[in-house]
C-alpha cells in the first residue's frame, strides 16, 4: 500500500532511518536487518512489533474462539467500549482483531476507568507502539485530544499505512515533529490529532504538556540508558506513566532489563501489579495457549 494522503511525512521519515538506526538494541538491530524501503515509499523486512494479518471471516472466527479461550469467554472487555472501537477499527484497517489489539482493548479499558482520577489526560504519549494498536484505539476512544507516537522511523513508516486507513485523519491531523519547540507547536494547532517523532528526538523533547505516557512491552526491548532517557521524559512532563512490562528480559547481546530498577523513585502508584490479559498468548499450532517467556507487571503511575 502506498502512503497518498501522508507523502510528505514519509519521505521525512526516509531521511531520519539512518539517524533512528543508532537508538536500536541489538534486539531491535535483529528484528530490522532484513529492511528494504520499496520503491512506492513503504518498508518491508521488518517485524517484531505485532502482526497485521488480512481479516477473513474464518480467521477471524479463530481469532475470536482463542481469545476467549485465553481471557475467558465471559471477561468484560468482550462487552466493553474498546473491544467494539477495536472491531471497528481493525475492519477499516483491514486487519484481524488479533490478540494485540486484544491487549490494547483492555489497556484502554483500563485507562477509561481510572481517567477522572488522572484528572483526564488531554496530550497521551505512546512509546514503542507496534501496528498503530494504541494510536488507533486512543484515536477510537475519544479520550484523548492528541496523540504523540515515538518509535523507530522505520516502524514509524510501516505505521502510516494504517493510519491512512483511518477514519477522520487527513494530510493535517497528522505531523512529525523532530524539537520540543516543534512538538509544542503540533500540539497547539487545533487540526492535530496525531504527531509522530523518531526515536532519536524523544531525548531532547523536556517538558511539551504531555499529561500521560504509555509504554507496552517495549521498554523491555530498549537498552537501559534509553529507557532512563524515557523516564526523565515523563518527569520533566510531571505526567502519569502506564507501564506494562516483563519483570526481566534479557536482550541478544546480554543487555538485561529488570522493571523493578527502573528510574520509579518517588512515583505515587495508583495501580501495581500482575497484568491478567498479558500472561498468555495463542498459537494455532496445539497447545494452542502458551506463557509469556516471565511475567508481565503494570504499574500506573504519578511523577512530580
Ligand atoms: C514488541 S514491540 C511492542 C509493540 C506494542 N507496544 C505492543 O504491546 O504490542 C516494541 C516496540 O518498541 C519500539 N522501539 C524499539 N526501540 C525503540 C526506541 N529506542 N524508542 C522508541 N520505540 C522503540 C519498536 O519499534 C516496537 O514498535
Amino acid at each position: 500500500m502506498t502512503t497518498r494522503k501522508f507523502q510528505a511525512i514519509a519521505s521525512v521519515l526516509r531521511s531520519e532511518i539512518p539517524q533512528s538506526d543508532i537508538q536500536k538494541s541489538s534486539h531491535w538491530q535483529h528484528y530490522t536487518n532484513e529492511r528494504t524501503l520499496n520503491r512506492d515509499g513503504t518498508v518491508s523486512g521488518i517485524s517484531g512489533f505485532g502482526g497485521r494479518a488480512r481479516r477473513t471471516w474464518l480467521h477471524q472466527k479463530v481469532h475470536d474462539h482463542l481469545q476467549r479461550r485465553v481471557l475467558g469467554k465471559n471477561h468484560p472487555v468482550f462487552e466493553g467500549p474498546a473491544y467494539r472501537e477495536a472491531s471497528n477499527y481493525t475492519k477499516t484497517q483491514g486487519r484481524a482483531l488479533d490478540m494485540d489489539c486484544l491487549r490494547h482493548a483492555c489497556t484502554l479499558d483500563l485507562l477509561r476507568a481510572h481517567h477522572q482520577k488522572m484528572s483526564s489526560p488531554r496530550n497521551v504519549t505512546v512509546i514503542g507502539d507496534g501496528q498503530t494498536n494504541f494510536v488507533a484505539a486512543a484515536l477510537a476512544s475519544g479520550l484523548y485530544q492528541k496523540i504523540v507516537s515515538i518509535n523507530l522511523a522505520d516502524v514509524l513508516l510501516s505505521d502510516l499505512e494504517l493510519l491512512e486507513a483511518l477514519p477522520g485523519l487527513d494530510k493535517n491531523s497528522v505531523q512529525i515533529s523532530n524539537s520540543a519547540e516543534n512538538l509544542r507547536s503540533a500540539l497547539k494547532q487545533p487540526d492535530t490529532k496525531v504527531v509522530l517523532v523518531p526515536a532519536q528526538h524523544a531525548i531532547e523533547l523536556g517538558a511539551c504538556d504531555i499529561d500521560l505516557v504509555v509504554n507496552i512491552a517495549s521498554f523491555q526491548e530498549m537498552n537501559h540508558d534509553i529507557v532512563q532517557s524515557y523516564f526523565r521524559f515523563i518527569r520533566a512532563n510531571f505526567a502519569w506513566h502506564y507501564n506494562c512490562n516483563r519483570l526481566r528480559k534479557v536482550l541478544p547481546a546480554g543487555e538485561v532489563l529488570d522493571f523493578m530498577t527502573w528510574d520509579w523513585q518517588g512515583a505515587e502508584f495508583l495501580l501495581d501489579e500482575i497484568c491478567q490479559w498479558h500472561q498468555l498468548w495463542y498459537t494455532y499450532r496445539p497447545p494452542f495457549l502458551r506463557p509469556y517467556d516471565g511475567p508481565v507487571q503494570h504499574r500506573l503511575a504519578k511523577f512530580g
